[in-house]
């Protein structure tokens, strides 16, 4: 469903990706792993059209997509959901969800995609009038999730979906995951320093070190390999 290759990332004179090539299947959950710094936010955005790729190619359901601009690729079913989240403080959680179906006019399919996110969090109905700063952090990552899956992606890239949440938010918020990709059928690129967990639920997974993608396997194989064990797994 998407290709990348050979992607090439500059910020000024510095290089933030060399030469990353990575793939994911249609219906998949594929995870990208690695140490702060490694460049997994620069390939989500590249991919996003939010960062400028200076070589490479990437291609979604056959199409060249490098360097289209952003609200081209939303169009084209892909959405992204930001590290930190980024809701809008000030905007109430139903205003939040409005915000990312703003390139739907139709009101009465707008309505219907928010019944969709509410069927997955049955929270942010219960908080729709409530101002997104005032969520928890876990709240307001199920609000970020949600506010993506408005634009009624066919993928879905998740950057670090755990970061900064209580424990038993992160489960729940993995289970939403797995749910959004068996029922709604939405392929998952997903970033996560939670290496156990990410790879628990993925089907392949990609492993990336300073800018370069430096192993590659099924998930379950990667989650036995000694490297990635004493790398990323904790022994
Ligand atoms: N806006 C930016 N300007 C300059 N360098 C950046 C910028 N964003 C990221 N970088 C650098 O690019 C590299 C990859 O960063 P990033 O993609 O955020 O990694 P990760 O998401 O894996 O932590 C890092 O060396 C980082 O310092
Ligand atoms: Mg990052």
């Amino acid at each position: 469903m998407l290709q990348v290759e050979n992607l090439g990332v500059n910020y000024g004179a510095i290089t933030a990706l060399h030469d990353v090539s990575l793939r994911v299947e249609k219906g998949a959950i594929v995870t990208l792993i690695g140490a702060n710094g490694a460049g997994k936010t620069t390939t989500l955005r590249a991919v996003s059209g939010l960062q400028k790729a200076r070589a490479g190619k990437v291609t979604y359901q056959g199409r060249d997509i490098t360097n289209l601009p952003p609200h081209e690729i939303v169009k084209l079913g892909i959405s992204h959901v930001p590290e930190g989240r980024m809701v809008f403080a000030n905007l109430t959680v139903l205003e939040n969800l409005k915000m990312g179906a703003y390139l739907q006019r139709d009101k009465a399919a707008i309505r219907r995609e928010m019944e969709h996110v509410f069927a997955v969090f049955p929270r942010l109905k219960e908080r729709e009038g409530q101002l997104a700063g005032t969520l928890s952090g876990g709240e307001q990552q199920m609000l970020a999730i949600g506010r993506a899956l408005m634009s009624r992606p066919s993928f879905l890239m998740l950057d670090e979906p755990s970061l900064g949440i209580a424990p038993l938010l992160v489960k729940t918020i993995f289970e939403k995951i797995v749910q959004i990709n068996r029922e709604q059928g939405i392929t998952i690129l997903l970033v996560e320093q939670n290496a156990n967990l990410a790879l628990e639920i993925s089907k392949f997974g990609y492993v990336m070190e300073t800018g370069r993608i430096t192993l590659s396997d099924e998930a379950k194989a990667l989650k036995q390999n000694p490297q990635v064990r004493s790398a990323y797994l904790g022994g």
